[in-house]
């Protein structure tokens, strides 16, 4: 706030010393470029608690993940849909205009800082792999497709037309999955398994 009040009475005497609008509208964006640029830089801005990203990332991903598992609770009436029939459709409307929301915000919750997935770990704390904050203007624009995907299932007219819409909401869950998720690794089988004496392993003393 003080830095506001200070850019003005810059303003004010840049403008009575040039007696030009123009210089003292170039000097006002000068300050500005300064003030946002503060603003930016997490840590640095005023009240830098509230950059969570940076102070609490694992309650960011816990977030994140929190969310996700609520929008497939949502969805799972939606795919069911495609084998068995509903007279709840405007449960089904309401569940998509939910998810669609929830799929705006979801992209916000992945600050850098929150780039913590641990190939080596057994539950690893995030399953969001690092390349989305290489290539962040993808997994952003895959995460407002599903948004709109899930907003035209919630317009989609008739049950046909609403199936064909909740194919095309789970095909961009799907999307986004298949290049940020880890993928799900089914447990192996070792030949230690197989080889297992059960036998002794069980036979009582
Ligand atoms: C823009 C990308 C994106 C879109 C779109 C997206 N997800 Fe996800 N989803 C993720 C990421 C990344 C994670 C991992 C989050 C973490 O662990 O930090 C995830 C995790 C999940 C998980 C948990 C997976 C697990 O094995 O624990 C579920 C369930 C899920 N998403 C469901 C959905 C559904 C249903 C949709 C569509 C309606 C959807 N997601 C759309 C990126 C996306």
């Amino acid at each position: 706030m003080r830095k506001i009040v200070v850019t003005c009475a810059l303003l004010a005497s840049t403008a009575t010393f040039t007696g030009s609008g123009i210089a003292a509208g170039a000097s006002a964006r000068t300050e500005n470029t300064i003030d946002v640029s503060n603003a930016a830089v997490p840590g640095k801005g005023p009240g830098s608690q509230a950059w969570t990203g940076l102070t609490k990332p694992k309650d960011v991903i816990v977030a994140r993940q929190e969310l996700m598992g609520h929008i497939e609770e949502l969805m799972e009436p939606i795919d069911t849909l495609q084998v068995k029939d509903s007279d709840n459709l405007a449960t089904l409307r309401f569940n998509g205009e939910v998810i669609s929301a929830m799929l705006l915000a979801l992209p916000h919750l992945f600050p850098p800082t929150t780039n913590l997935y641990d190939p080596k770990a057994e539950q690893p704390e995030t399953l969001a792999l690092p390349p989305i904050w290489t290539s962040f203007d993808n997994f952003y624009t895959l995460a407002t497709a599903a948004s709109h995907a899930a907003t035209n299932f919630a317009e989609a007219e008739g049950k046909p037309a609403m199936k064909t819409a909740s194919l095309a909401l789970r095909a961009s869950c799907d999307a986004c999955h298949s290049l940020y998720l880890r993928p799900y690794v089914p447990p192996k089988f070792l030949d230690s398994d197989w080889n297992f004496d059960f036998d002794s392993a069980l036979r009582r003393n």
